[in-house]
């Protein structure tokens, strides 16, 4: 991938940090990102009009993916998440291009990548939308830096339908993961990539599953653990902010949304419907 050259010299640390995803798994991240860095301002678009990203071509992500790139740098945003790992596999290159060097852009698959490829493992799975896993890029990224891991990525489709719907801590979603997770593909794992970022909202349910022997990887913890140093390095850190602004925006105002992005932010944010 071609270097953006990066100009982050017009950028001020009280500009608004902007993060996407399809739906609620955006919020995983989001919700890691009020905990590690409190006094930051957010712009957060769910576009919950056109998930499941998972089941969606490529074509169909890179747009979606890029008109909300525009929207969040519009905006004023200073970063941008990509917190959708099918928006990372198939239209990560295309957001970069669009933001041409002006906002550094994290995603959710390099930095998780890189940190699993050096740690002592040799079997790691991943679970992941069939975007993602069709991309391959999990298994690309980590033997990019550990040729000696052998990477399984499973497609669990139904797992995102089952979280949007609001069946966590339920028997339909236990059943769907008892399934998946029994899958023989995954039989030797010692380390497990939740590749979505809806599904650390069932992290509980999938560590049951496997009580000590395999490690699940907490994503939205190194994610922004790797948000944290870049603007640290730029000096875009909000540090002195005790009143942080959270603005919502979503392309259909869901149920789910609204009972998941309450409980992590409180009853008083409002969300706007936004169709980009
Ligand atoms: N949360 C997203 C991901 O990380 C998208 C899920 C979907 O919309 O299918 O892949």
């Amino acid at each position: 991938m071609k270097k953006k050259k990066e100009d982050y010299s017009d950028l001020n640390a009280q500009q608004p940090i902007g993060i996407f995803d399809s739906g609620v798994g955006g919020l995983t991240v989001a919700r890691e990102i009020k905990r590690m860095l409190p006094q930051e301002n957010l712009v957060y678009f769910g576009d919950t009009k056109h998930l499941p990203y998972g089941e969606k071509s490529r074509e169909a992500i890179v747009g979606y993916a890029t008109r909300i790139a525009t929207f969040l740098l519009e905006k004023n945003c200073k970063a941008i998440v990509i917190a959708c790992n099918s928006a990372t596999a198939n239209a990560l290159k295309e957001v970069i291009e669009l933001v041409d060097g002006r906002v550094p852009v994290i995603d959710v698959i390099n930095p998780v990548a890189e940190k699993v490829a050096f740690e002592i493992h040799t079997n790691v799975g991943v679970i992941a939308t069939k975007a993602t896993v069709y991309s391959g890029l999990y298994r690309k990224s980590i033997r990019k830096h550990n040729k000696f891991i052998k990477v399984v990525e499973l497609a669990t489709p139904m797992l995102v339908p089952a979280i949007e719907e609001g069946f966590r801590n339920h028997p339909i979603t236990h059943a769907i993961i008892y399934n998946y997770l029994s899958n023989n593909k995954l039989k030797n794992i010692e380390t497990l990539i939740l590749g979505c970022t809806h599904y650390p909202l069932l992290i509980n349910e999938i560590k049951q599953f496997y009580g000590n022997r395999v490690r699940v990887i907490d994503s939205p913890g190194i994610v922004v653990t790797e948000l944290k140093q870049i603007l640290d390095k730029h000096q875009l850190l909000n540090t002195g902010n005790k009143s942080p602004e959270y603005e919502f925006y979503v392309s259909d105002i869901t149920r789910n949304f609204e009972k998941i992005s309450k409980k992590i932010f409180g009853n008083a944010i409002v969300l706007n419907l936004k169709v980009l």
